[in-house]
């Protein structure tokens, strides 16, 4: 599977898959925003293009979307030969990746991810899911579009709270893997980033090279590609919860796990200081107080088994390791943070 940054090879790709029929799913507001995109792969596609449309954001990773999606596919005939493009933010790839891996037990998909932490992390490496019962990501397969086309140009529509979502996976690739982002991203006021596509482009390139890393090892997450889950266990319980973003839901979620690594002995105080440091001279600042970590949020957590958790933590910037550790003393660590 490929990512691409440009369309150039689009109309090779489909034109192969010599599908009976094309299907793109997006939202109702991007089918509107990005009309003139929608008009260009119309033109790419050997056949007719059928368009479904779901719900926008964490509305589309509900159970009734799915089901529509289902429902449109069924009522349109697709079968095992069927094409499906999936355009949108981490939101439309992750439902849509799911209706395909279940529909007929398994149909293609291409993702041209749209939002900068689509590209980044959600439309790469397979996973699917929509949440159930109020928990983030509680439903889902794994299944691997057979090509990604993150375009940058997509990127120059995002508002701030789009942008922070996926800066928050670019700063979370920094610490697991690949600390020369820090390196770019403290030379930068975050706030001109965007405006800089030259400087963006090498940190998406980044974030995208430790995603393939992980995954390339451990496609069915059962070990060494936790890691990507950096900030996440405790992001998730929160993004709900509070109805956070994902992005500050994810630096929240960083910040809260480092404390935790701190407080069970794992991360001595000089390099929780340094790790701090980050934060700081990224200008990000946060008031843990206000926000309570549910018990059961943390048991519904995909790496949870039993009364354990695998939990991430990082030893110094770029170097991260996995610990099994009893999900009562992260939860006793998590009442001493601050
Ligand atoms: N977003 C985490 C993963 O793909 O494993």
């Amino acid at each position: 599977m490929d990512i691409y940054r440009s369309w150039k090879m689009f109309s090779k790709i489909v034109k192969e898959r010599n599908a009976d029929q094309i299907v793109l799913v997006t939202s109702f507001p991007l089918r509107e925003k990005l009309h003139g995109e929608i008009e260009k792969i119309r033109k790419m596609v050997p056949s007719d293009l059928e368009i479904v449309l779901i719900p926008d954001g964490e509305k589309a990773k509900e159970w009734k979307s799915l089901g529509r999606i289902l429902t449109q596919f069924t009522m349109l005939y697709l079968t095992r030969k069927s094409l499906v493009i999936a355009l949108g933010g981490g939101s439309v790839s992750d439902v849509v990746g799911l209706a395909c891996s279940i529909y007929k037990r398994g149909m293609a998909h291409i993702n041209v991810p749209t939002t900068l932490l689509a590209q980044v992390d959600a439309s790469i490496g397979g996973k699917t899911a929509i949440n159930f019962l109020g928990h983030k990501n509680q439903l889902g397969t794994f299944h691997q579009p057979i090509a990604i086309f993150a375009i940058a140009k997509f990127l120059r529509k995002l508002n701030r709270e789009q942008f922070i979502d996926g800066l928050a996976e670019i700063i979370k690739a920094g610490f697991i893997k690949d600390y020369e982002i820090f390196d770019i991203l403290v030379k930068q006021k975050i706030s001109e980033l965007r405006k800089k596509p030259v400087v963006l482009e090498r940190l998406i390139q980044k974030a995208i090279a430790v995603k393939e890393h992980f995954v390339k090892q451990d496609f069915k997450d059962n070990g060494i590609r936790q890691a990507l889950n950096f900030g996440h266990t405790l992001g998730h319980a929160l993004e709900l919860k509070y109805s956070l973003s994902h992005g500050m839901a994810v630096l929240y979620g960083i910040f809260l796990e480092l404390q935790v690594a701190e407080k069970l002995g794992f991360v001595s105080t000089t390099k929780m200081i340094i790790l701090k440091e980050m934060f700081d001279l990224l200008g990000i600042n946060f008031n843990c107080h206000k926000f309570k970590i549910d018990r059961k949020s943390i048991l519904h957590d995909k790496k949870s088994f039993g009364d354990k958790i695998s939990f991430p933590v990082i030893d110094m910037l770029g170097e991260i390791k996995i610990l099994k550790i009893s999900i009562k003393e992260l939860i006793a660590a998590l009442e001493k943070c601050n």
